[in-house]
């Protein structure tokens, strides 16, 4: 892996978090044996990765046989860092896992279409703004010195491990190679019943309605604040100085954005994904 500043590091055109990961364990990953069984989340970060994470989650466990993990990020962790876990292919099944990857850096088995992905989106302004104050919370990542400066630094993909409009457009190119559901973080919060009931089918467990609504109540913004489990508090101080659950709102990005940056995003989303008839809620 190639370092590329005190917290990134490069290896097959993907950056990855310094010491979450080794080269070893990416290339393991075009032999990794997927199961039908194996459910995964795949977003770009800061898209409502844990928030997808939580839905899968509850409505798992009222279904009935999930394996005991302490906390969400054991449940379903990320496919790319091993750090500190176990052999992914000596888990139980079911397996739960969570990717920001890119169909390439993926193992080639999802392609047989039987694991189930969940893809979610987020409209890229509110996923700039939250991304800009993960960084600045967390010491893992480089602090912006600025937002316009962050912003320059998204843009031209140097944030995330891809650049978010190659994540987006990559994976809905390829979506009929997998077996994929494509999400939007919007969607998630102006009904998030339509969204866990969405979800629910396409993991193929029936709940009651009443079951349904509990996954929702689980879900909400600020149940999940309260939710130790699922909140990201069990994070150490160090590494994430402030909440995973910052705002969880559509919009905030016009308390941060001027004029001109909004112009500017609007510009690269027509330049680099006008050909996609994808529709974003703004507010
Ligand atoms: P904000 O920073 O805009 O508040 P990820 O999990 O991919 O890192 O995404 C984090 C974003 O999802 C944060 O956005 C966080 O607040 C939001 N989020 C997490 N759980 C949520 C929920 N239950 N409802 C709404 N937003 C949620």
């Amino acid at each position: 892996m190639e370092k590329i500043n005190n917290n990134l590091c490069r290896y097959k055109n993907y950056n990855f978090v310094n010491g979450f990961t080794t080269a070893e364990h990416i290339d393991s990953l075009q032999s990794f044996d997927i199961r039908d069984s194996d459910v995964l989340v795949v977003t770009y970060p800061k898209s409502g990765t844990i928030w997808t994470q939580q839905i899968i989650i509850s409505i798992c466990e009222l279904d009935g046989g999930l394996n005991e993990y302490p906390n969400n990020l054991e449940q379903m962790p990320w496919l790319e860092y091993t750090k500190g876990r176990e052999d992914f292919s000596l888990r139980p099944s079911p397996r739960f896992f969570t990717s920001h990857l890119t169909p390439a850096l993926m193992p080639p088995g999802l392609k047989d279409k039987k694991a189930k992905i969940i893809y979610v989106m987020r409209n890229p302004k509110d996923n700039i703004v939250s991304y800009f104050h993960f960084n600045c919370n967390s010491t893992f990542m480089e602090t912006p010195k600025s937002f316009d400066g962050f912003l320059e630094e998204y843009l031209s993909g140097k944030v995330g491990g891809s650049s978010w409009f190659d994540h987006i457009r990559v994976w809905h190119s390829k979506r009929d190679q997998y077996n994929i559901l494509f999400l939007s973080y919007e969607d998630m919060v102006l009904d998030l019943k339509e969204v866990v009931t969405k979800i629910c089918n396409f993991l193929g467990k029936s709940l009651s309605d009443a079951a349904i609504e509990q996954v929702v109540e689980k879900s909400t913004f600020n149940n999940m604040k309260k939710d130790s489990k699922a909140n990201y508090e069990f994070l150490p101080k160090e590494a994430v100085k402030k909440d995973f659950m910052r705002k969880g709102k559509i919009g905030d990005w016009k308390n941060t954005f001027t004029a001109a940056q909004s112009q500017r995003v609007d510009q690269l989303l027509h330049e680099r994904l006008g050909d996609m008839s994808l529709k974003f809620i703004w507010e």
